[in-house]
């Protein structure tokens, strides 16, 4: 009988809901505040672990290059001592460089699903130490639902649910380097504007979008370089959204609204040159405990008492 385990895990993208860029730092990266928020729409990952006497890593079909699940999957086999065959095969359908999170979800679905497959319990602060490693926004996706994220974005601290908005996103064909947009904004970054942020930012983060509109501090800097993604958030706003805002250093830009019913007209109202070149998604925004009791489905034949890695008092 083959000892091997397998799953099919849903990696799911993020949208920021606010994000506060206050300062460039000693290492080089900028200190932050935003409010990460996951939703459905995901990538699939079908991972499997065989033990045996050497290790291996694969990755079918693969056509990104460095490919973030890779490093992920090396990072867990170093610490769990455990040789092994590791077999992946990713389907994407989160758009890349678009401020989604896709990768780094990818990689955090292989932080969470491997160790489970291969019974070796991983702590939760070496999983958040590997997922730091990978990149900004992967720990997050160890967590889901809604959550603050201070310092470079990798420190989290759970929020309740944001208001269940339907959403409609739009994924330009228009690719922003993170690392640019990073560079342009620091330009125009001063101290005097650091306190206004933070306490616009916490007020934000108490009552999301119910006093002030939302914040992407990318914005400005992204638009003056990239005109159609400013037509693009005033085209949402258009259509009703009560946010329309572009997600990370962007490019693809959200637009929430009160109903089903109004986000699936302003879908509809959609033309191709509204969509720059790019796709258009509905989605919906996916709870902390949705976010758990779906990794829960995907891995719960494997686990055993120990080796579930998500706190269980998040779990319902
Ligand atoms: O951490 P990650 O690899 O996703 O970051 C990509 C680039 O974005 C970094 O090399 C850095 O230039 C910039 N960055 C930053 N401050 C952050 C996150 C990312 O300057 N908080």
């Amino acid at each position: 009988m083959s000892a091997t385990r397998g799953a099919r895990v849903r990696a799911l993208a993020k949208i920021n809901l606010d994000l506060r860029v206050l300062s460039r730092r000693a290492d080089g990266y900028h200190e932050l505040r935003t409010i990460f928020q996951t939703i459905s729409l995901a990538d699939t990952l079908d991972i499997a672990f065989t033990p045996g006497r050497k290790s291996s890593i694969a990755l079918a079909d693969n056509r990104i290059p460095d490919n973030l699940v890779l490093r992920a999957a090396q990072a867990v086999m170093d610490i769990l001592r455990r040789p092994g065959r590791v077999e992946m095969r990713l389907t994407k359908r989160i758009p890349m460089g678009a401020g989604l999170g896709g990768g780094s979800s990818d990689a955090a679905a292989v932080l969470l699903a491997l160790p489970v497959l291969a019974g070796r319990d991983v702590p939760l602060p070496d999983l958040c130490r590997l997922g730091r490693e990978l990149g900004s926004d992967v720990p997050f996706f160890l967590l889901g639902g809604t959550a603050v994220g201070v310092g470079r974005g990798t420190e989290l601290f759970p929020l309740p649910d944001a208001a269940a908005r339907p959403g409609v996103l739009v994924a330009p064909d228009i690719h922003v380097s993170t690392a640019e947009a990073y560079r342009l904004l620091s330009a125009s970054l001063t101290t005097g504007l650091q306190e206004n942020k933070i306490v616009s930012f916490q007020s934000q983060a108490w009552d999301w979008g119910c006093r002030q509109p939302a914040v992407n501090d990318f914005e400005p800097v992204v638009f003056l370089r990239h005109a159609p993604l400013a037509r693009l958030k005033k085209r949402l706003e258009g259509t009703g959204a009560v946010s329309a805002l572009m997600t990370g250093s962007g490019s693809a830009v959200f637009g929430l609204y009160r109903t089903a019913e109004e986000a699936s007209r302003a879908m509809a109202s959609l033309r191709d040159r509204d969509l720059a070149g790019g796709k258009g998604f509905r989605f919906g925004l996916v709870s902390r405990a949705r976010y758990r009791s779906m990794w829960w489905r995907a891995l719960h034949e494997h686990t055993g008492a120990n080796v579930w890695p998500l706190p269980s008092r998040y779990l319902r």
